[in-house]
């Protein structure tokens, strides 16, 4: 171990020098400052702490639901997503449900002025019991209005307008926004307050931003969405105090965010049977199955570099899977535009949805519709091999609940509901050619 470093250069030396060796300064050897004995720490028994901590229910099912029954007193929640997905919408219905419960809520908007969000909360209908208000962008007195007022709830709109004096960086930099958060968490932590704090990603979500206070929160709560449609997807990508799989489902209307019970049936509304390059994928969204229609769209291109275009769907996962279709069934696709979307404005994120994928382009290819009332589920390796996927008898029920009467699914799979015909795939290759054997028979 080196116990002499150089003042100047940095050098670290076992022995003592005049001269550094390094950089030919004298004198310049340190040593490093011995470690003191600090105070002796409070230790609690494990098993004898309450793990259990109380929470404070904001009232609004879903997000309860995802934060594991609510926000827990001095958690610190960053809600993010794009512009416009409903952030501010959810974040006013969270202070109204915390209100009804007597409980106190602030707000501090650095984006809209009071009367602006009181134009929201008439839209939403709801009883702001005395929330408070303050149009702020400055992060001492925001800090200093929290100590003063106690607030059972404090939420920041957004946690990019905040700025910290201390720092000459402008608001939304990398360094106000990690300051800013730091500082409040620190505050959530002694003084029992919860917070919510909203933050702004870009469609990539490459920004640098909220993404980067992931590690100092509690809890990560994403808002998922596309503006032209209502459905909105609440996920939990980190939670402390709760499960981290649940999604909540909402959809947006005239007067606020309502809750779904039934998503599937949501997404479904609008499909007809027989429509060529479509196949029904069931999901699987944290504890709730979800049927979606993955969507594909093949066609000649009009010269010039083929055009390959995912929205909702991995881009890399659209290349992948039109390369193994292309090697290990030759179904090519070289100079075609291939299109892939999911109905709804969703985002699937699951490999089980590969398989699915594959016959709806498989379809397109060759203008020919799935059988009626058929889904699939399987994650395709890169041999074209199908994989097992979790959760495949709940993603059934799902499907036979809303009237599906064939799948195609990975080997193993045993469990069918009642009436429901499977047909149990190793390859992708192997589902075509099933796929193929049930047109003609059709
Ligand atoms: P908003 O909550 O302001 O989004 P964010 O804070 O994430 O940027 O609202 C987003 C959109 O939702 C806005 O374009 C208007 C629409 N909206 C409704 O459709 N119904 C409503 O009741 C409200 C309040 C907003
Ligand atoms: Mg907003």
């Amino acid at each position: 171990m080196s116990s002499f470093s150089c003042s100047s250069c940095g050098h670290s030396s076992p022995r003592w020098f005049g001269r550094c060796p390094e950089c030919g300064a004298w004198s310049t050897a340190t040593e490093p400052p011995q470690q003191r004995a600090g105070e002796r720490l409070d230790l609690s028994v494990l098993a004898a702490t309450t793990a259990t901590p109380e929470r404070i229910r904001t009232n609004v099912d879903e997000l309860d639901r995802v934060l594991g029954g609510g926000i827990v007193p001095g958690a610190v929640v960053l809600l993010f997503g794009d512009p416009g997905a409903g952030k501010s919408t959810l974040a006013t219905q969270l202070m109204a449900g915390v209100a009804r419960d007597g409980r106190s809520a602030l707000l501090i908007s650095g984006e809209e002025s009071p009367q602006q969000v009181a134009l929201r909360a008439q839209r939403l209908d709801a009883d702001l019991g005395d929330i408070r208000i303050a149009s702020s962008r400055s992060l001492p007195a925001v800090i200093s209005t929290a100590t003063a007022e106690r607030p059972d709830v404090l939420v920041v709109d957004s946690i990019q307008t905040l700025e910290d004096p201390r720092f000459d960086q402008s608001a939304g930099s990398v360094v106000q926004v990690r300051e800013c958060a730091a500082a409040l968490v620190a505050h959530a932590k002694a003084s029992g307050t919860s917070m919510v704090l909203i933050g702004h990603v870009t469609k990539d979500g490459t920004v640098a931003g909220p993404r980067t206070l992931e590690h100092v929160v509690d809890v990560v709560l994403g808002l998922e969405g596309d503006r032209d449609h209502a459905l909105r997807l609440l996920r939990a990508t980190k939670n402390r105090f709760g499960p981290c799989d649940e999604t909540g489902v909402f959809a947006m209307r005239k007067d606020g965010l309502h809750g779904v019970a039934d998503p599937s049936s949501m997404l479904l509304e609008d499909r007809c049977d027989g429509v060529i390059g479509s196949c029904v994928f069931p999901g699987s969204q944290g504890s709730r199955p979800m049927l979606l229609e993955v969507q594909a769209l093949v066609s000649r291109s009009e010269g010039g570099q083929p055009r390959r275009v995912a929205m909702g769907i991995e881009q890399r996962r659209l290349a992948l899977l039109l390369g193994i279709l292309s090697k290990s069934m030759r179904l090519k696709f070289g100079t075609d535009d291939v299109f892939v979307s999911v109905a709804g404005g969703i985002a699937v994120r699951e490999p089980a949805a590969d398989l699915a994928l594959c016959l709806a382009l498989h379809s397109a290819k060759h203008d020919l519709a799935l059988p009626p009332k058929t889904v699939a589920i399987g994650e395709v390796g890169l041999g074209g091999e199908v994989r097992r996927v979790t959760n495949v008898e709940r993603r059934l029920t799902e499907a036979h609940r809303l009237g599906f009467v064939r799948a195609f699914v990975p080997p193993g799979t045993e469990r069918a509901p009642r009436g429901m015909r499977l047909h149990c795939v190793d390859h992708v290759g192997a589902a075509l050619a099933r796929l193929e054997r049930v047109e003609t028979a059709v």
